[in-house]
């Protein structure tokens, strides 16, 4: 974890100066907030009540990881989070902003400004070095070339791959795989990464070191949002939000909080993860 010099500044700064404007009379800084919210997917035929009135608000600098069994609404709630999706009804505030009713294109640009994604698998271009799958959302964001080039090769760096930069996607173990995703969610600078089981194709030993990457982020002020299965991995958070049928029914502190570095330090050394 060398440079950091790719990561945004705290992103306390990225917290609205001024209560959002909900009406309800909430003090903010809420980095994420949502009221009421609802997601129906309309089928033919049925309607699948996916999101069923969930309240929630996330500060600037918080990891959270959202927990919950297959359909509860993890993902539904990630993507419209992620600016990817919109509510059926109610309303969410990203630092402020109503985003809920925004264009595509609007949310689009508020994808791209303010948050990186983290999915489970990996989604890099194959064919593609690690340092071009970094530089691409910079491309589409329309940072200059030598910019890119910089940018990219710092947040790879930040996420212990220098050196690694001209290895395609298939030359990489997974858990490499998963460290360019992350600097691919890092370069456009975002004050919010959405990881969605990041570590569900990971073994033990990468996805406890994928962790640490996201403990190392949130100490430099990231907020993270993290969806995950294992309460393993749920430790490494510091606040846990559990979903089921659509509703929010536990939220609460982490109290037996692992640290990514101690646990990788006790795991028994495995020369196949050595690096050179
Ligand atoms: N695009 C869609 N169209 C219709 N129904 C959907 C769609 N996406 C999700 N659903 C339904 O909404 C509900 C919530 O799905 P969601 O993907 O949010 O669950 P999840 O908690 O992420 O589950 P998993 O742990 O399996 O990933 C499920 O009943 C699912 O079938
Ligand atoms: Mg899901």
């Amino acid at each position: 974890m060398a440079s950091s010099s790719a990561l945004p500044p705290a992103a306390a700064s990225a917290a609205p100066s001024a209560p959002s404007p909900s009406g309800g009379g909430s003090a903010g800084p809420w980095l994420i907030e949502i009221r009421g919210l609802h997601k129906t997917y309309f089928m033919e035929g049925v309607d699948v009540k996916a999101l069923k009135g969930i309240d929630l608000t996330i500060a600037a600098g918080e990891f959270a990881c959202i927990m919950g069994a297959s359909g509860s609404g993890k993902s539904t709630m990630m993507n419209i989070l992620g600016c990817l999706d919109r509510p059926t009804r109610g309303q969410y505030f990203l630092a402020g902003q109503d985003v809920s009713t925004l264009s595509n294109d609007e949310l689009a640009e508020v994808r791209n400004k303010r948050i990186g994604f983290v999915f489970q698998g990996f989604n890099l271009l194959t064919r593609t070095s690690a340092l071009e799958n970094v530089e691409m959302p910079m491309v589409y964001a329309g940072v200059p070339a030598a910019e890119r080039h910089r940018r990219a090769m710092a947040a790879l760096a930040a996420v212990g791959l220098a050196g690694r930069e001209h290895h395609y996607s298939n030359q990489l173990s997974g858990g490499q795989q998963q460290r360019v995703a992350i600097a691919r969610a890092l370069v456009n600078q975002p004050s919010l990464i959405l990881a969605d089981e990041p570590t569900g194709n990971l073994d033990s030993r990468s996805s406890i070191e994928i962790m640490g990457i996201f403990q190392d982020l949130n100490a430099k002020g990231i907020t993270i949002v993290l969806i995950t299965h294992e309460p393993d991995i749920s430790r490494f958070a510091r606040r846990r939000i559990l979903l089921k049928d659509g509703r929010l029914i536990s939220d609460a502190p982490i109290t037996d909080r692992l640290d990514a570095a101690e646990e990788l330090a006790n795991l028994p050394r495995d020369p196949e993860h050595e690096e050179e």
